[in-house]
């Protein structure tokens, strides 16, 4: 098929906007999926996604469009995550087309999310096709959503389409917008073959699946293929196209979409974001935008039972090979035994590989707090990445700690500014601007400490305002704040499970904070035993553990020596899972109780 026949595009929403309905009702009307199959939507096929709704991993599909001017399209659709822990995977996605359908809620307007994937799209000089969706819902109010798309996106409210996934409303006339707005691929004729790599898949037979996008020239099996990011070679042993099931082709062809196999065995050797080319007539230049993706968040992951140990190192070892974003790597803990210390991208990636961990590998986890990678200048200038707290040198020796920061653009109702604006203010934020996005709602831009969001920032977000306010940022730069790293002392002793590090105004209400917590629950001891809040050797908080004398036999009125014997040996066995403070012991799930209630 003539290059001028295929269009390459996206769909981009704010969560739940109706994308994979959408998605699903184009597969239908172009007949690539019959409607039967479609009962489940098709698009989104991890289980978790579909539980949480949120797409996760992008899948293209091929599909063909017999259009009103006679003339059959291929069309590629790009699914894309909506998740801003996602946003390099979206951009790269965005890269790989020329067109963008943006979907609105017809009852939610445009929201923090949408303001920002249709940014991403209009900075990647994609087409923007407006989609106000949904329009079936008794709450529709399409003027709003009109003068929104004028006012907050400034596009013209004459380029919208009405549309409904679920009623099948407006399907035909998205995709003549498609053939006729979106223009045919772009680059094609670039003197070399080069291949976008916009996603990628671990297969145990065949190894790494990545999906690429081609933009110039023609890859097929047997050919020679070189990343330009790093100079590997490999061999191309297959490709094909995604119908949405893998179909082998002969080749993939300028403004294609597709997939591609080679001897790469390791999803970490070939990147989001890199460029395919051919060993032989290698291009010089790589398509633009490539990034080395890099963890922001990291925690460390222990196994409830110590036994689990290996298991949870195989399952992560499997899920690494599906997402070369998570990154592990063994540690251990004087309160938790031995673990691992894992990055993700985000809170959101974090939460669905503990979810992974737990639900497809059968492994119980406990997770320490979340950290961010502070970057520490010691006393003789040299710049330390720190991403656990237990490594930050000594106060003595630290010249000055930077933290992360973001920009956040968050969408709220009017009503609720009072309470946000003193949310904001408690995490440290500024508010660097306020706009009116119509009657009822404003938008705030500002800039927050990125530790200060990773707990529960979004939750109170969304209760404050009732649901309706959303959130979405990127990441800012590093900024000198007077941070400290607060330790928390049993009987004198330092538990590094619960070690952070935080804003020096605000380490006394948390230190006194997890002593009391602490106190509740490690069960009453035989003598008093302290448990401290310090920074660099100081007490700044403190509580007591509850004091007991506790005899195990003492239920045992009469003389029946072989129950006796029974609990003593049941004491001696709950021995084994104490973890020892000087003269305390104290059983790991205390611990793991206090990281839970967090
Ligand atoms: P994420 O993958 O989480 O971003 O969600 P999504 O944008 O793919 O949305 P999805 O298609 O999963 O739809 C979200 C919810 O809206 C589901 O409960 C759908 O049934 C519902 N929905 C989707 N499209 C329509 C529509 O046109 N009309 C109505 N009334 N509901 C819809």
């Amino acid at each position: 098929m003539e290059i001028a026949h295929t269009r390459n595009f996206c769909i981009i929403a704010h969560v739940d906007h109706g994308k994979t309905t959408l998605s699903d009702r184009l597969l239908e009307h172009t007949n690539t999926v019959a409607q039967r199959v479609l009962t489940d939507q098709h698009l989104d096929s991890m289980d978790l996604e579909r539980e949480r709704g949120i797409t996760i991993k992008s899948h293209p599909v091929t599909m063909l469009y017999p259009s009103k001017n006679g003339t059959t399209y291929k069309l590629n659709l790009m699914d894309t995550p909506g998740h801003v822990d996602f946003s390099y995977e979206v951009s790269r996605s965005l890269a790989a087309c020329e067109g963008a359908l943006l979907l609105i809620d017809s009852a939610q307007g445009v929201e923090a999310q949408t303001v920002a994937n249709a940014h991403l799209a209009f900075g990647q000089n994609l087409k923007v096709i407006p989609v106000i969706n949904k329009i079936d819902l008794p709450g529709a109010n399409l003027d709003l959503c009109l003068s929104q798309l004028e006012d907050i996106l400034t596009i013209p409210a004459e380029e919208a389409i009405l549309a409904s996934g679920k009623a099948g409303i407006g399907i035909e006339e998205i995709l003549e917008a498609v053939v006729e707005r979106v223009p045919p691929p772009r680059w094609s004729d670039h003197a070399h073959t080069r291949a976008l790599v916009f996603d990628s898949l671990y297969d145990s037979y065949r190894g790494v699946i990545a999906y690429v996008r081609v933009f110039s020239g023609e890859v097929k099996p047997g050919d020679a293929m070189l990343l330009m990011s790093n100079g590997n070679k490999s061999e191309v042993k297959e490709v094909g196209i995604f119908t949405p099931k893998m179909e082998k082709a002969q080749k993939l062809a300028a403004g294609d979409v597709g997939y591609l196999v080679s001897n790469i065995k390791d999803t970490s050797e070939i990147k989001t974001g890199d460029t395919i080319t051919l060993a032989q007539r290698p291009a010089t230049e790589m398509l633009p935008g490539y990034q080395e993706v890099r963890p922001m968040v990291f925690c460390g992951l222990y196994p409830v039972d110590s036994s689990d140990y290996e298991k949870l190192k195989a399952a992560m070892g499997r899920l690494r090979l599906n997402d070369a974003a998570f990154v592990f790597a063994s540690e251990s803990s004087v309160a938790l035994g031995f673990g691992f210390r894992c990055g993700f991208l985000g809170l959101l990636h974090m939460e669905i590989i503990q979810e992974r961990i737990r639900r497809e590998h059968d492994v119980d986890i406990i997770s320490t707090y979340p950290s961010v990678v502070y970057h520490v200048v010691t006393d003789d200038g040299a710049l330390r990445e720190v991403d656990n707290p237990v490594n930050l040198p000594d106060p003595g020796a630290v010249r000055e700690i930077r933290e992360p920061t973001i920009k956040a653009a968050i969408h709220i109702p009017n009503e609720s500014m009072g309470d946000i604006f003193a949310l904001i203010m408690e995490k440290r934020g500024t508010i660097d601007h306020t706009d009116t996005l119509d009657a009822n709602r404003i938008m705030l831009t500002c800039t927050l400490p990125l530790n200060e969001i990773l707990v529960d920032f979004n939750d109170r977000l969304k209760s404050i305002t009732r649901g309706y306010g959303s959130m979405d940022y990127e990441l800012g730069e590093y900024r000198q704040a007077e941070l400290v790293k607060m330790e928390i002392l049993i009987n004198a002793e330092p538990v590094d499970a619960f070690a952070s590090i935080v804003h020096r105004e605000k380490a006394e209400g948390k230190g006194r904070e997890l002593c009391g917590r602490l106190a509740e629950i490690i069960p009453p001891q035989m003598f008093k035993v302290a448990i401290q809040a310090a920074i660099g050797g100081k007490i700044i908080a403190r509580d007591n553990v509850k004091e007991m004398r506790k005899d195990v036999t003492a239920k045992c009125y009469g003389g029946d020596i072989s129950r006796k014997r029974k609990l003593l040996d049941k004491q001696k066995e709950g021995k084994k899972k104490m973890k020892q403070f000087g003269r305390v012991s104290i059983p790991s799930d205390a611990f793991i109780k206090v990281l839970k209630t967090n």
